[in-house]
């Protein structure tokens, strides 16, 4: 038996067009949600996932502009392009690319974003809306999550959802959201005691952990729903034999490119899991496609008095 695997892509592409749909109808009242990217330095990854996140913008009809400082910026030099940003009132979202040079304290930055343009859900407002089930801005990655597994029909309420991973990015707000659909939670890290034991326990296993292949077949009870969120680039031959072995469109792949792109779970999970997301084509498309439904939300809360989440 293999796992039926969940198409992120697929998910992404109807959420994607449900929210151009949306911003259409806002066109014909002469609003358009805005989006500010900040990309400070020259991080390739980053570089890579802002163009990403601006190219999907002029599809689904937000406007948006990218402010790239220096590496060299100053937690102060942040602090001002972010206040500008929330002073206009063309921009509905505010997005700060992570991770941030040493020098800047990006906790400040984070808690400078105005809470009703926080696009990301990092602000502490937005992450205590969050664990007090009111309405805000909720993080893309694990909202998306909860999107693969809404629209994949996937049972939560009463099942026992595993999470691997406490990051306040993807592990906290995916604990979070999966308590709030009244699953049972339990939060694994690097200090957890026999984590494939505590693994084998879930229904639904989300590995955030950040570490290639890292969840093997024996992390998981057979039938169970493993939503994999790594996004680990593998260019060592070892680490490469030990995931991939056999998988002769992967070689040729690694042959051409010198590495592959491998989430955290071993691709022999798929001989037990019931349902998998697959890497890439999982849960990667969900976060721009998220990113794109806050913005048109935060540009509905500004506008809507009932829906407001500061002032
Ligand atoms: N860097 C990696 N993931 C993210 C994300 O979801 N948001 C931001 N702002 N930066 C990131």
């Amino acid at each position: 038996m293999s796992a039926r695997i969940l198409d992120g892509s697929q998910i992404a592409s109807d959420i994607r067009k449900e929210v151009t749909a949306e911003i259409g109808a806002m066109a014909a009242q002469g609003i358009r949600p805005g989006l500010a990217v900040v990309l400070v330095g020259h991080n390739p990854a980053s570089e890579i996932y802002v163009r990403g996140k601006v190219k999907a913008c002029a599809e689904v009809g937000i406007y948006s502009e990218q402010h790239a400082a220096p590496e060299t910026s100053t937690t102060a030099d942040l602090l001002s392009v972010v206040d500008e940003l929330n002073q206009r009132d063309d921009i509905d979202g505010i997005l700060v690319q992570l991770p941030l040079p040493d020098q800047v304290d990006a906790k400040k930055v984070l808690l400078t974003v105005d809470p009703a343009k926080d696009v990301d859900g990092f602000h502490p407002l937005n992450v205590g809306f969050l664990s007090t089930q009111r309405p805000g801005l909720v993080p893309c990655t694990p909202a998306g999550v909860m999107e693969i597994l809404k629209r994949s029909h996937i049972p939560i309420a009463g099942q026992h959802a595993v999470v691997v991973g406490r990051s306040d990015i993807v592990g906290k707000p995916a604990a979070m959201l999966l308590l709030n659909a009244n699953a049972t939670v339990t939060v694994c890290h690097s200090k957890t005691r026999d984590l494939p034991a505590v693994c084998r326990q879930a229904d639904i296993l989300v590995a955030a952990i950040g570490r290639a292949g890292l969840i093997t077949r024996d992390f998981v009870k057979p039938g169970a729903t493993v939503i994999d969120v790594g996004m680990n680039k593998v260019s060592d031959p070892a680490e490469f034999q030990r995931l991939f072995a056999g998988d002769s469109k992967r070689e040729e792949t690694f042959r051409k490119k010198g590495s592959v792109l491998v989430g955290d779970v071993h691709p022999e999970v798929a001989l037990v899991a019931g349902a998998l997301t697959p890497v890439p084509g999982g849960v990667g498309p969900l976060t721009i496609a998220m990113l794109m439904y806050n913005t048109l939300k935060a540009a509905k809360m500004r506008r809507s008095s009932g829906l407001e989440v500061s002032g």
